[in-house]
Order: C-alpha cells, then sequence, then structure tokens
C-alpha cells in the first residue's frame, strides 16, 4: 500500500529522544501487523478506576493504532479484541464490552470512511448480542467499497475453534465427493479460515508484557516475528508503534533458511 511521505514526516514529527521516524526503513514497512491489546484493567487498577474505564481508554489507543497504521501504508492491521474463553468474565464486564463495541464501531465509521478503510471481522460474530452483532453488519456494508487498509478486528475469537471450524468444512467438501482428503493441503486451510485471502501478519505486537498467544491466530503465526511490550494498552501510542516497527526491521527473517553474511 502507499502513504504520502510528506503527511507522515508531519505525524511522526517531534517525538520522544529515544525513537523517530529516521530510524525507520520506509522501504520496508510490513504487510500485515497484528495486535493483542492487553493490560486495559491493570491501567485501571492502577488508577484506582473500575476495569471497564480501562477498556474506554483502550479504544483511544485502536484508533491512534489504526490512524498510525493507514499513515504507514500497512496493507492489514488485525486486532484481538474479545477471545472465545473472555466470555468467562464477570457478566458486567462482558456486557459492557459488547456495548463498547457497538459504539465504538458505530462513532468510528466516518474515520474508516475518511480513510478508505475496510473492515473486517475475525470470529464467530453471528453468536454476539443482537445489538453488536448488527453494528458490526452496518460496519461491514458500509466500508466494503473502501480499497485501503483492511482493519480486521478479531471478536469472539479463538484459534482453535477457528481451526476446527475450517477442518469440518474441508471434511464436508470431502464427504460430498469434491475433494479427496489426500489432496488437502496448507493452502485449502488457510482459505476456511477467518483470515481467508490476507497475508500471514509479519509482526505480532502484544501489549501489557505477556509472554502467551492467548489462541490467537495459532496457524497464521507460524513465521511471524513477535514484539512484547510492558507498556499497557491504554497506554500504548504511535511512538510505542513506531518502536515495535524498529525492532521489527533489526530481525533476520529466515524462514527455516539462512541468511547470508
Ligand atoms: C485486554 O485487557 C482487553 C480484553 C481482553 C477485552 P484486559 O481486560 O485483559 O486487561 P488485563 O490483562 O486484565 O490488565
Ligand atoms: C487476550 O487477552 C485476549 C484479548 C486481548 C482480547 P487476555 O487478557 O484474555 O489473555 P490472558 O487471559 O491473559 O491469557
Ligand atoms: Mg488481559
Amino acid at each position: 500500500m502507499t502513504f504520502d511521505e510528506e503527511v507522515l514526516r508531519d505525524y511522526f514529527a517531534q517525538g520522544p529522544q529515544d525513537v523517530s521516524l529516521d530510524a525507520l526503513d520506509l522501504g520496508r514497512i510490513p504487510r500485515h501487523v497484528s495486535i493483542i491489546m492487553d493490560g486495559n484493567g491493570r491501567w485501571a487498577k492502577a488508577r484506582g478506576l473500575d476495569r471497564s474505564q480501562g477498556h474506554v481508554a483502550g479504544v483511544e489507543s485502536l484508533r491512534e493504532a489504526v490512524t498510525t497504521s493507514v499513515r504507514l501504508g500497512i496493507d492489514v492491521l488485525s486486532c484481538y479484541a474479545f477471545s472465545t474463553e473472555n466470555w468467562n468474565r464477570p457478566q458486567r464486564e462482558v456486557d459492557l464490552l459488547m456495548g463498547l463495541f457497538a459504539k465504538t464501531l458505530v462513532a468510528e465509521l466516518p474515520l474508516f470512511a475518511q480513510e478508505n478503510v475496510r473492515l473486517r471481522f475475525l470470529g464467530d460474530i453471528d453468536a454476539l448480542p443482537a445489538k453488536t452483532r448488527n453494528t458490526f453488519v452496518r460496519g461491514l456494508d458500509e466500508t466494503a467499497g473502501n480499497t485501503g487498509m483492511t482493519f480486521a478486528l478479531a471478536v469472539n475469537y479463538g484459534s482453535r475453534a477457528e481451526i476446527v471450524r475450517a477442518a469440518r468444512i474441508l471434511a464436508e467438501r470431502a464427504q460430498a465427493g469434491e475433494v479427496s482428503p489426500a489432496e488437502f493441503t496448507p493452502e485449502m486451510l488457510s482459505g476456511e479460515l477467518y483470515t481467508a485471502g490476507l497475508p500471514d501478519p509479519d509482526l505480532l505486537i502484544r501489549t501489557s508484557g505477556e509472554l502467551r498467544l492467548s489462541n490467537y491466530l495459532l496457524w497464521q503465526l507460524a513465521y511471524t516475528e513477535m514484539y512484547v511490550t510492558d507498556v499497557l494498552w491504554p497506554d500504548f501510542d504511535k511512538w510505542d508503534y513506531l518502536r515495535a516497527l524498529v525492532a521489527y526491521q533489526a530481525r533476520d527473517r529466515r524462514f527455516g533458511g539462512v541468511v547470508a553474511r
């Protein structure tokens, strides 16, 4: 995806001491960046606030991550917002999150229009409360014609459930005689995942310091570079994003091969 270098320089003008846009090779921007947005609860607790306040504050970080990704010309930004395991949280928190998703999505539609962002969801959105599901469908409809960045939001997403679902679809196709199990390929399975058609993530960022995947994109992250920061999600800003990208560019991606030195 293309970007306007002048707009980008302006966007990243006057930053903190330790990082600047000059450290980034603009010719090697990753295509797909994925983020596990974690630490909202701890952010709120540290301020003596309710966990829900952390989720509300996290929305601002998400908006900034979308804008930053667009400025950088990233093709796909995916973000983990609610896992299949997050239903186990107190009902009050689940309700708050479902309401926040609906409200935020409607509020951000003008941003998506302005930035030419196409929305997509990863996960079983049919199982969401009606109001949330309806706003998501509206978001899909209203952004379907946008040709810029794809913003994929993982809601009611679990990687194991996703892989089982894909396996079931392939098994049904085999049972119908359309394909023989012996002909199954990784590409066929990829094609039945929620991420079908998207490139695998180049970079995975996880905030709040946790060193685990929490059932996120287990298949798609096979060769993704991982970056974990202690910064809590509501504090994560464009400079933290830039730090992650600079760290990413310092990596050798070998994909099992060797790198000539
Ligand atoms: C991430 O923040 C947001 C969601 C999982 C919805 P958390 O709510 O997990 O925050 P911590 O990890 O408890 O701090
Ligand atoms: C992962 O965070 C899910 C999202 C960020 C949406 P969690 O906070 O649910 O993960 P665990 O429980 O710490 O592994
Ligand atoms: Mg968490």
